[in-house]
């Protein structure tokens, strides 16, 4: 949500923002800009659209040899997307340059007061309001560190943040409170970016800051200390294991289809090293609980958001199923709001792609506060939630651009399946079942690269309900999870309107809904409710409505108007497989609706806001 990128160096600044902040659009994209410092003067260029706009404006003047800048890249919070709005923001007399994360809580109080004291202000962001108090305390702060502590003293809410001042070319000072900020160690030169992926071009040498921390960069050091006192926290760099591929398309259309290709090869390395065919179990160390902590779980509840919220559904059933311990999934962004009852018994997994997600990360901070066991479930390493959390299972999906989510919402099932299977053998899971279990996670890779490769037959059959209007996305038990994210994906990235019910609802009141004009897409497992299953596509076709059934069993001919066909396996892990070819059918509805994949409107990866 939103991306920032900062740079202090030998080099001219602007192309390395620029580059930069292409590699976070992903994390916002309705305005950018940057500002950068030379001989005294700073210069903001910014505009509403992508950073190809921003590209264009910057190329109608003569290209600036400044070595000192900032950029961002927007998803609006306060005000509108506009050119006004757009950041970096300047306080009244240009000489602080601002780029900001977050949202600042106390914004139209600090404005008014700005207002009355004779500030005009420009634009209707919180964020400018910053460039004014940090201004303010300038006057009476021997460094701009110091007028920063100072100005962010009389803030409520979150930042990740980046000051500039005119005065001052050699420093740009940063600070944390709740939106991420890393500082990328080259040689000579200094950067600093929302997100890793910004940085990985020029360095693999990196400093995560905490929430309170603040630093000041120079071209060729950085110091960090607390924002509350002035102590110094001396934080060493270290080195993530990224490199700049990892974030290229690679020969791709985009990064969802190429995410999508690198599911198999994802899987594989979740699975690395976690499967034990001798005792037919999981190993997950990263978990922090020997056998004994292991059989005192007495109950599992997952929290996420959004796509990472129905893995935990999936979750919650291979818990059961595996384990025969009661376990839930809730919202994570309804779990704070709602006084929850914490119980030391429970096990409570975080679940979170990014690791950054505002609502999951208050949802542990509430847990811990209640002293509540919570592990995480995260992709990105040193992400606030997998420090918060301190323990869990990381996910190994590897870098995931697209806003879409798919790779790492794999990776969270799968997961989620070797804690099934850990919990079981230390319960009543026999050595067969879980044996069992191994060799069907063991198979995954290669029956997940099967579905992909299916991808002509799922376009051609997306392509001839791409003019639906609405879709129904239908299951029972271990496929209503299934249909949830399946509905969400074709949501997200065509604009279809997709309904998810459990398929034994249907009657109780949305079959009303069913014509011709109506598509239902039904999750079939080879299960037990197979007949149940079969029932449901029988009395959407009695009713005029065309059926698509993604199935893995042998369904009568001519039950359905199309059929998805996935591998067989086991039927615990029918989730995993039954969720891959739903992808590829709102990836093939999109594209044939023209809509912008990575980037679908009004979205943004890794939601920092509430
Ligand atoms: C959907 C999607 C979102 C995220 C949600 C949580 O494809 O990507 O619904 O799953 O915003 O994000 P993370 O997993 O980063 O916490």
């Amino acid at each position: 949500m939103c991306g920032i990128v900062g740079y202090i160096g030998g080099r001219a600044a602007t192309p390395v923002l620029v580059e930069g902040l292409h590699r976070l659009e992903y994390r916002g994209y309705d305005s950018a800009g940057v500002a950068v410092l030379r001989r005294g003067r700073i210069t903001v260029t910014k505009t509403e659209g992508r950073v190809r706009d921003l590209r264009d404006r910057l190329a109608e003047s003569a290209p600036s040899p400044a070595t000192t800048g900032i950029a961002h890249t927007r998803w609006a919070t306060h005000g509108e997307p506009s050119d006004r709005n757009a950041h970096p923001h300047l306080d009244a007399e240009g000489r602080i340059a601002v780029v900001h994360n977050g949202i600042i809580e106390n914004a139209e109080a600090l404005r008014a007061k700005l207002v009355a004291d004779g500030v005009e202000l420009v634009s209707d962001t919180d964020t400018e309001a910053l460039a004014h108090l940090v201004a303010a305390e300038l006057a009476g702060a021997p460094t701009l560190e110091d007028a920063v502590r100072a100005a962010l003293r009389g803030v409520e809410g979150t930042y990740g943040l980046v000051v500039l001042d005119r005065t001052r070319p050699d420093e740009l000072v940063v600070a944390r409170n709740g939106s991420p900020i890393v500082l990328g160690v080259g040689d000579g030169e200094m950067f600093v970016a929302s997100d890793v992926a910004a940085l990985v071009h020029h360095t693999q040498r990196v400093v995560f800051l905490d929430d309170g921390e603040l630093a000041t960069l120079t071209a060729g050091e950085y110091r960090t200390s607390t924002l509350d006192s002035r102590r110094t926290t001396s934080k060493q760099p270290t080195t993530v294991d990224l490199v700049a591929d990892d974030y290229e398309l690679g020969g791709h259309s985009d990064f969802m289809r190429k995410e999508m290709a690198e599911q198999a090869e994802a899987i594989a390395r979740a699975l690395a090293g976690r499967l034990d065919e001798r005792f037919a179990t999981a190993h997950l160390g990263g978990l922090g609980l020997d056998p004994m902590a292991l059989r005192a779980i007495k109950r599992v509840k997952f929290l996420g958001c959004g796509s990472a919220y129905y893995a935990g559904q999936m979750g919650a059933t291979l818990v059961e199923e595996l384990a025969r311990i009661p376990a839930d999934a809730e919202p994570a962004s309804e779990f704070r709001y709602r006084n929850p009852v914490v119980d030391p018994d429970t096990l409570y997994v975080a679940i979170s792609q990014s690791g950054e997600t505002l609502d999951t990360l208050a949802a542990v901070q509430e847990l811990r506060r209640k002293g509540g066991r919570v592990i995480g479930a995260v992709n990105v390493v040193g992400s606030a939630i997998a420090r918060e959390c301190g323990s869990g299972v990381f996910l190994h999906a590897g870098p995931e651009v697209s806003v879409a989510s798919t790779k790492a919402l794999t990776n969270m099932t799968v997961s989620f399946a070797m804690l099934g299977l850990l919990l079981g053998r230390v319960r009543d899971l026999s050595a067969a079942s879980g044996q069992r279990i191994v060799a069907g996670l063991r198979a995954l890779p290669e029956r997940v690269a099967r579905i992909v490769a299916e991808d002509a037959e799922i376009e051609r059959i997306a392509k001839r309900f791409a003019d639906a209007r609405h879709m129904f996305f239908l299951g029972r038990v271990r496929g209503w999870p299934v249909a949830r994210e399946g509905a969400q994906k074709l949501k997200e990235i065509s604009y279809v309107h997709a309904e998810a019910y459990q398929a034994a609802e249907l009657k109780h009141g949305p079959l009303a809904l069913i014509d011709a004009e109506m598509p239902s897409v039904v999750i079939v497992p080879d299960d037990e409710l197979l007949t149940k299953n079969i029932g449901t596509i029988e009395q959407i076709r009695a009713r005029g409505g065309p059926v698509i059934a993604v199935t893995n069993a042998d369904l009568p001919d001519g039950l359905a108007d199309e059929v998805i066909r996935v591998p067989r396996g086991e039927p615990e892990l029918d989730p995993i497989l039954l969720t891959i070819p739903l992808q590829l059918l709102a990836y093939h509805t999109a594209k044939a609706l023209g809509r912008d994949i990575d980037k679908p409107r009004n979205l943004a990866k890794s939601v920092t806001v509430e």
